[in-house]
């Protein structure tokens, strides 16, 4: 990986857990909250929702936070498989403590795959891509294989094929957004995560993450207003083509709707995401949809299985220069000392 010091091998149980948390840092998450935190003790890591990064308006259920810590996990795995060990992961494993999101240990070696290489070397380089897209097609085959992703992790990734279907869907998005822009509480809470320029703040939706201008498409989906009112934000990026388009639109869904379905679809999230990037295909993000209820209902009702929307995606083509940031993962990794450090058998290994 590039710019993250993940290439040395690590030694020790705390090296590993670092080398994992650098890399877990880079899920994705609602309003780049990074609502985890992570403690580390000889060859197993805990991973945990940090309550107090919640969105209290948005997200008052945590079903977002924990979709943000589903896809910490997956990127978590990946990092483990890059080393070459196989992470045994528990998911809640305390019903005492809910905050308590998955433990993962590493005991047994089986060299990572190429697509496993592949996903791992796109962690850093994949972003949250705001706006229209070019219009050139998403291949079909991608898209199947993201379906795979996502049924691999038992949720589903549902393609809205018809105009009709995307339509509707782009009316319920612009619905629950104008009920968020008009709900003062809303409105705080984003301004709450929108760092102004210059910021050093290292959480939050830097102005390098977003477009300073509207950029409607057919059907629309709004994108989040973040600093945008101010004048803040990306100047108008680079494009081959001056018409955009609204790309594939796709909804996450899941059969059960409590904190193992919001793991397991933030794991497919992640692992959705990563497949596009390796491919070159950008993904835009919409939750508004899933944080006003009635909404989340009437959409629910359209899928008529009785299954839950966790959010709406959009894939596409676009030239991206969007940057993100992040809190290291000395501010969010606890290394317990209380063992001696464990030594992995795997330390004299040299990365093929
Ligand atoms: C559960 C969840 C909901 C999200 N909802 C939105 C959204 O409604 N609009 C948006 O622009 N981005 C959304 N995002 C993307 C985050 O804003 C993004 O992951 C974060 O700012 C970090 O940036 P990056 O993905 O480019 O690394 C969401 C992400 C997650 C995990």
């Amino acid at each position: 990986m590039d710019g993250t010091g993940l290439e040395d091998m690590p030694r020790t149980g705390s090296a590993v857990a670092t080398y994992v948390v650098n890399a877990a840092v880079w899920a994705p998450s609602v309003h780049n909250t990074q609502p985890w935190r992570f403690a580390s003790q000889g060859a197993e890591i805990s991973l945990y929702a940090d309550g107090g990064r919640q969105l209290m308006v948005a997200d008052p259920g945590g079903r977002e936070m924990i979709i943000s810590c589903g896809a910490a996990l997956f990127t978590a795995q990946l990092a483990l498989r890059s080393l070459g060990f196989v992470p045994e992961t528990r998911v809640l494993p305390d019903p005492a403590d809910p905050l308590l999101i998955a433990r993962l240990r590493w005991r047994r070696q089986a060299p990572a795959t190429q697509p496993e290489e592949q996903l791992f070397r796109a962690i850093t380089r994949r972003r949250t891509h705001r706006g229209g897209f070019e219009p050139v097609p998403v291949p079909f085959r991608l898209v199947e294989i993201m379906r795979e992703d996502a049924a691999w992790h038992g949720a589903a990734l549902r393609v809205a094929i018809s105009d009709q279907s995307r339509a509707v869907l782009a009316a319920i998005t612009q619905n629950a957004d104008q009920v968020e822009r008009l709900d003062s509480a809303f409105v705080r809470e984003i301004a709450s995560w929108t760092p102004p320029p210059g910021s050093m703040r290292l959480d939050g939706v830097p102005v390098s993450a977003y477009p300073a201008y509207l950029d409607l498409t057919d059907p629309n989906f709004p994108g989040r207003d973040f600093g945008r009112p101010f004048g803040w934000g990306l100047p108008l990026s680079a494009r081959i083509s001056p018409t955009r388009v609204t790309g594939v639109v796709c909804l996450l869904t899941t059969n059960q709707d409590g904190p193992a379905a919001w793991v397991h679809a933030g794991q497919a999230l992640q692992r959705i995401l990563l497949t596009a990037t390796t491919c070159g295909v950008a993904v835009a993000l919409h939750s508004q949809p899933v944080e006003v209820s009635w909404l989340r209902e009437a959409i629910r009702s359209q899928l008529g299985d009785g299954s839950y929307p966790q959010l709406v995606l959009r894939l596409g083509t676009a030239i991206q220069d969007a940057t993100s940031i992040r809190r290291p993962a000395a501010n969010v990794l606890e290394i317990s000392r209380r063992s001696p450090d464990h030594v992995n058998a795997v330390g004299a290994r040299t990365r093929a």
